[in-house]
């Protein structure tokens, strides 16, 4: 019965979208949260202010969210620049300090003091200073009468010249972003830091725990957090690495609250979401989800599948590997989840009736007519012509690029070009080897010849079978004459008589290197068939991508434009752009099919029932378990004395938002995002309030981690830890 009564008000709510946006969806820029979101918060329980969450005039929550590297978000949690993110955020660098001797993604690592944290070259993190509304100075350079091209030329230019006074006298970096296709231009001027130590991550069976298995689903039981440290040099501003940089004092950490969420409590999510594409039209999400995803996932089963195998076979496959399978992994469930949402919801028959009453708005008005009479039928011939280039890309990038003896190959072109060039000098030439010589060992680390070989053999075979003949490498004419199909027997030769499938064979090749070996280079198996590929998607799929792209682009930019006139009563939202956002929502449960429902959160009992200790996903820590046995959580229990793990919500977010604080009504955190459940993965394309859930691992689990299971008290007594 309830649940009947749920489905009513949902219908009702959904009734009314066109006029009013479904409460939970949207990703909402920040200085707007006043004007447009602020009451919607505080109706739905929020204590705070807009102000506080977002300020220019004085230190606001904003203060302590960065983006990490380029695809995460982090908090600050302490005044003393300590960091907080997901496992799988820091996981590359957790890996790069990981060897089988020290291995901190089997084991864990703390470091008990500033000396022990581990220095990350290469590693940002960014803090947002101020965002300004720049539309009008970016759209005062361009006119009717220009062309696509002109007008991105005008608009470029214009960007450069206020991204360079707005920074001007500062350390600040400055960039502007295009918002609804171009409809809107925010500048940001933010702040990067350069020295991002590692202070602690837990063993892989807590950070990863249930690994690929249980990626993207709920319920959910990863300790999925690490733990960074700011430096900066002594005057509390960015600095390259030095051992003399000190932990940056911020203007602002978080508060961190014990209370914890309990079902329809008000939550929101600060954070940096990549890319959504809510307004794609009907044609486009055709060619994703009929033609696109279906094949990247067809491709991608194949690398998983051997990859998958030997990381079982093998330790130190497994180190090597680990990462990059997660990696490959991670994208192919998501667009498997994101398939079957789109499907189940009928995206493409809902699109096509909004869009046939775009039409008849359309038709309704002279001057509409003009304006965007020929829109649809345009996007729909220019989605026509971009289909086979789309999927000659997906050819390329996913079957083309999967063997890395490939894309390894194909960093010798700069040797090859440059060797050519007879204004350089012998000594010149020798350092290029000698540079080439340095990045071996990092390269050789994380490979090995024989995953990467099969690899080869059936990705070619995928690529050779199934690719328009039209937007295949040239050198794929070999395969036949040459190889009579045979795929085996193409690896074995390519790798066997290639430069590029052992350190040593390279290492010698580029000992005593002089100008007239590039020959040998243009002679290599892997270098021909790389500079092929790459060419191949150069000359024949590129250029066009690129206009066809600028052309739908141009088509959504008055498309949006269009519905937003269509529709002057309802608050839309921009695609994720990875620029910081909020989204809010409420804690709370969802009916996933037929009969189930799934709790709003999980605890550690549900890591002993997953226990299975031949199952490397579910293997848990004899620390833990011991931890779990005596029940010794500390203060970190909820109410009812359990050892909470993670809980939804209704929170709208996407990829990058991994990492993000999720807050309570008095903006404390509460938890860290780091997943959505698999039935809400095509939110990025279309939202179901009844389905869509981001997945928050609760504070309280990651702080029984750092304290009871790491003991590392003394990052503990840094925080600001309310009971
Ligand atoms: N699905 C999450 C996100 O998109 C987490 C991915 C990392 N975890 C994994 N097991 N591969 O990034
Ligand atoms: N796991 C994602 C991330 O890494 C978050 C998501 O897609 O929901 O950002």
């Amino acid at each position: 019965m309830k649940k009947k009564l749920f489905r009513i008000t949902a219908y009702i709510l959904l009734t009314f979208s066109t006029l009013s946006i479904k409460a939970d969806e949207g990703m909402w820029i920040p200085m707007l949260l006043e004007q447009l979101n602020q009451k919607d918060m505080q109706n739905l329980g929020m204590k705070i202010t807009a102000e506080d969450i977002y300020s220019i005039n004085h230190s606001s929550l904003k203060d302590a969210i960065l983006l990490f590297g380029g695809g995460c978000t982090a908090e600050i949690v302490s005044n003393q620049g300590l960091i907080l993110t997901n496992h799988h955020c820091g996981y590359s660098n957790i890996q790069s300090h990981s060897s089988l001797d020290h291995d901190y993604l089997t084991n864990g690592f703390w470091a008990r003091n500033f000396n022990e944290e581990l220095t990350n070259p290469g590693l940002t993190a960014t803090l947002l200073i101020r965002m300004e509304d720049v539309t009008t100075k970016v759209l005062a350079a361009v006119n009717k009468n220009m062309n696509e091209i002109q007008r991105e030329e005008a608009i470029d230019k214009i960007c450069k010249i206020i991204e360079k006074e707005a920074v001007a006298g500062t350390h600040y970096k400055a960039s502007i972003k295009p918002f609804y296709y171009g409809n809107q231009y925010y500048l940001f001027v933010t702040e990067v830091f350069k020295d991002i130590r590692l202070v602690g991550a837990p063993p892989s069976n807590i950070g990863k725990f249930g690994g690929d298995t249980d990626n993207w689903m709920w319920p959910r039981h990863t300790g999925d957090f690490s733990v960074f440290r700011i430096y900066v040099g002594k005057d509390n501003k960015p600095a390259d690495y030095s051992p003399e940089n000190i932990p940056y004092q911020p203007k602002k950490h978080l508060e961190i609250s014990l209370k914890g969420a309990e079902k329809n409590d008000f939550t929101f999510v600060f954070g940096y979401p990549g890319r959504t594409q809510q307004y794609l039209t009907s044609f486009a999400v055709d060619l994703l989800s009929n033609y696109d995803n279906p094949t990247r996932i067809k491709m991608r089963d194949k690398r998983l599948e051997i990859i998958g195998n030997d990381i079982n076979s093998d330790k130190l496959i497994r180190i090597q590997y680990s990462a990059k399978y997660a990696s490959i992994a991670n994208g192919w469930k998501k667009w498997i989840g994101e398939n079957r949402g789109i499907n189940r919801l009928q995206a493409i028959s809902k699109k096509q009736s909004f869009e046939k009453q775009f039409q008849e708005w359309i038709e309704k008005d002279e001057n509409r007519n003009k304006e965007y009479g020929g829109l649809l039928t345009e996007f729909d011939r220019t989605y026509k012509e971009l289909k086979p280039y789309t999927m000659g890309s997906v050819y390329f990038s996913e079957a083309g690029l999967a063997p890395e003896i490939i894309r390894f190959a194909w960093g010798f072109k700069k040797l090859v070009d440059q060797s050519k060039d007879t204004k350089l000098k012998p000594e010149d030439i020798q350092n290029l080897a000698d540079q080439y010589k340095k990045g071996l060992a990092g390269y050789f680390k994380n490979y090995n010849v024989n995953t990467d070989k099969k690899i080869f053999a059936e990705l070619m075979k995928i690529y050779f079978e199934d690719c328009d003949k039209a937007f295949q490498p040239k050198e794929f004419e070999q395969i036949k004459t040459k190889y009579k199909n045979d795929f085996k027997k193409f690896a074995e030769e390519v790798y066997s008589k290639s430069f590029f499938s052992t350190n040593e064979k390279i290492t010698d090749f580029l000992n005593n290197y002089k100008a007239k070996d590039y020959k040998k280079l243009e002679k290599d198996p892997a270098y021909r068939l790389a500079i092929s590929i790459y060419t191949n998607y150069i000359d024949n799929i590129q250029n066009q991508l690129i206009s066809l792209s600028d052309k739908t682009d141009s088509l959504y930019r008055v498309y949006v434009k269009a519905i937003m006139d269509m529709q002057p009563e309802k608050r839309f939202y921009p695609d994720a752009n990875s620029t910081l956002r909020v989204a809010y929502g409420k804690v709370n449960d969802y009916f996933p099919r037929d009969a189930v429902q799934y709790k709003h959160y999980t605890t550690i009992e549900g890591i002993m029932q997953k226990e299975d200790p031949n199952i490397y996903d579910y293997v848990v820590e004899p620390k833990l378990k011991s931890l779990y046995k005596s029940k010794d959580y500390g203060r970190y229990a909820n109410k009812s004395g359990e050892m909470p793990v993670a809980f939804i919500g209704t929170n709208h977010t996407t990829g990058g938002n991994s990492g993000s604080p999720v807050l309570n009504a008095n903006g404390q955190l509460i938890g860290i995002n780091f997943d959505r459940n698999w039935e809400g993965t095509m939110s990025d394309v279309i939202y179901d309030p009844d389905q869509c859930r981001n997945i928050t691992l609760d504070i309280r689990y990651c702080l029984f981690i750092i304290d009871k299971f790491a003991g590392a008290d003394n990052l503990i007594k840094e925080m600001t830890i309310k009971d």
